[in-house]
């Protein structure tokens, strides 16, 4: 618990004064494990219960993956970043949804939709943070 105290208050301070630590832990505990399953889809469509249930999922720790992007947003050029967070919300819901509904069109359709919102955020933020 206290750990867990410790380690909240380094990141907003961290976040305060740059946003990079806490986007790459994101990155590697939500938005990058979620979008692969979504994106396997493509190449292995889910077979059973359990496989469509894990897509869903992934589609929901993507959608709230995507709220915990907008309180990183950077002190300049802030509401493009809002914008392409909230977007990474709405494509994750579409996954879970499609998932859920165990439409494989669906689905596809909107892993190709989270795609674009991963590349756009790429091309203004992504090499300018991690400098
Ligand atoms: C709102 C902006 C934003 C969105 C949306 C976003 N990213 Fe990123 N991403 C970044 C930034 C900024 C970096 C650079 C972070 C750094 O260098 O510390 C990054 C870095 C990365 C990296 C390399 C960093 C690492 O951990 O090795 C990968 C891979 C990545 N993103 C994948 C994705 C994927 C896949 C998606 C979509 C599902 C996505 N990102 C959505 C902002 C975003």
């Amino acid at each position: 618990m206290a750990f867990l105290l410790v380690w909240l208050i380094t990141a907003t301070v961290l976040a305060q004064e740059t946003p990079v630590e806490p986007v790459r832990q994101l990155h590697d505990a939500m938005i990058k494990p979620a979008s692969d399953a979504i994106f396997n889809v493509a190449r292995e469509a889910p077979k059973s219960v359990e496989a469509w249930t894990a897509v869903a999922g992934a589609g929901l720790t993507l959608s709230k993956s995507g709220q915990l992007m907008m309180l990183q947003a950077p002190a300049s050029n802030r509401e493009k970043w809002i914008t392409l967070s909230r977007q990474l919300t709405l494509v994750g819901r579409t996954a879970q949804r499609a998932a859920e509904a165990r439409n494989l069109d669906a689905l596809m359709h909107a892993s190709d939709r989270v795609i674009v919102v991963c590349e756009t955020c790429h091309a203004p933020y992504r090499h300018r943070s991690s400098r």
